[in-house]
C-alpha cells in the first residue's frame, strides 16, 4: 500500500523531506504536494491535500498547526506534527490528540529518549523533568525585543540565561524553541513535571538539550547535540530525518519500536 502525504512548510525541514523523498529513501510514501505559504500559488491546496492525502506533515510552525491541524484530523486524515510546540495550548490539543476521526502523529524531532520517557509515564510515576537547551545568540533574538535587549544578547561573551519555567512560559516568549520542551511534557503526560532553562550560548557551536528526568523506574540522563540545519541556523538537521523516520514506520508495518 501506498502512503500519500501532503507538506505544509517547505523551510528546511520541509525540502528536506521532499529531497529524501524524491531519492526514494522512502519506499511505500508519496509525496501529493506542497501547500503553498499565502497565495504563492503552486498549484496544490490545503483542500486537494485534504482530499488525496492519508498524512498531512506539518514543518511550518505552531500558527500553521492551529490553522491546519484540527481541519485535518477533523475530515479524518491523519497528521504528522513537527511544531509540537503548539500543542501547549490545551484546547487545540484536545483537538488533535481526542476528537479525531484523523489521528494527530508526532515527530520525536530533536530529541532522543522520549521512548523511555513515555514507557515510564505509562508504567510508573515521572517525578521531575529537567531541560536545558542551549543555543547561539542569533537564533533567539525575538520580535519582540527591543534594541537594547537584542543588542545585549547579540554581543553577550558568556552564557547568558534568558528564561527558566515550564512550557507554557516559553511558548509565550520563544515560541520556536519550545517544540522539545513540549514534546518531553506530552512523554510525560503531565504539563506541571517539565522545568526549562534557556540559555544563549556564545561559545556554542551547535544546538545542545541535556534533559534528566527522574522517574520510580529509572533516571535517565539524555544529552542531545544537533548539527544545525544547513537551511536554517535554528533548526536542527535531525529533524526531517526523524520525520521520514516516521512516516517509514507508518508506510511500512515493520513491527519495530526502534
Ligand atoms: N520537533 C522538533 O524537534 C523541531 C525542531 C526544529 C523545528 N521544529 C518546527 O519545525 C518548523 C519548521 O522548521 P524549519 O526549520 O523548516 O523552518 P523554516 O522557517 O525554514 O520553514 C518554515 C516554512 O513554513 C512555511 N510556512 C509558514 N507558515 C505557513 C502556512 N501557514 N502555510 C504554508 N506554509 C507556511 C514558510 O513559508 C517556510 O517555508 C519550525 O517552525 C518548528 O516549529 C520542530
Amino acid at each position: 500500500m501506498t502512503l500519500t502525504i501532503a507538506l505544509i512548510g517547505s523551510g528546511a525541514i520541509g525540502s528536506r523531506i521532499v529531497e529524501l523523498l524524491d531519492a526514494g529513501t522512502v519506499p511505500g510514501v508519496r509525496l501529493a504536494g506542497v501547500v503553498p505559504h499565502g497565495n504563492a500559488g503552486t498549484g496544490f491546496s490545503f483542500e486537494e491535500a485534504l482530499e488525496v492525502a492519508d498524512v498531512v506533515v506539518e514543518c511550518a510552525g505552531v500558527a500553521a498547526v492551529a490553522e491546519f491541524g484540527p481541519r485535518t484530523v477533523a475530515a479524518g486524515r491523519d497528521l504528522l506534527v513537527t511544531s509540537i510546540g503548539a500543542l501547549c495550548e490545551e484546547s487545540l490539543r484536545t483537538k488533535l490528540l481526542d476528537d479525531g476521526p484523523g489521528r494527530t502523529f508526532l515527530t520525536t524531532g530533536a530529541l532522543g529518549g522520549l521512548d523511555a520517557i513515555t514507557a515510564a509515564g505509562a508504567g510508573g510515576t515521572i517525578h521531575r523533568i529537567t531541560l536545558e537547551s542551549r543555543k547561539l545568540p542569533a537564533s533567539l533574538v525575538q520580535p519582540w525585543m527591543d534594541g537594547e535587549t537584542k543588542e545585549r544578547l547579540l554581543t553577550a561573551t558568556l552564557p547568558v540565561e534568558l528564561l527558566r519555567g515550564g512550557p507554557g512560559e516559553l511558548i509565550k516568549a520563544f515560541p520556536k524553541s519550545t517544540n522539545v520542551v513540549s514534546a518531553l511534557a506530552l512523554a510525560a503526560g503531565n504539563w506541571d513535571v517539565v522545568e526549562a532553562v534557556l540559555i544563549a550560548d556564545p561559545g556554542a557551536r551547535h544546538t545542545a538539550h541535556h534533559v534528566v528526568a527522574e522517574t520510580s523506574l529509572g533516571t535517565f540522563d539524555i544529552c542531545v547535540t544537533n548539527e544545525a540545519s544547513p537551511g536554517n541556523p535554528a533548526s536542527s538537521a535531525l529533524v526531517p530525518h526523524a520525520v521520514v523516520r516516521g512516516l517509514k514506520s507508518l508506510a511500512n508495518a515493520s513491527g519495530s519500536f526502534i
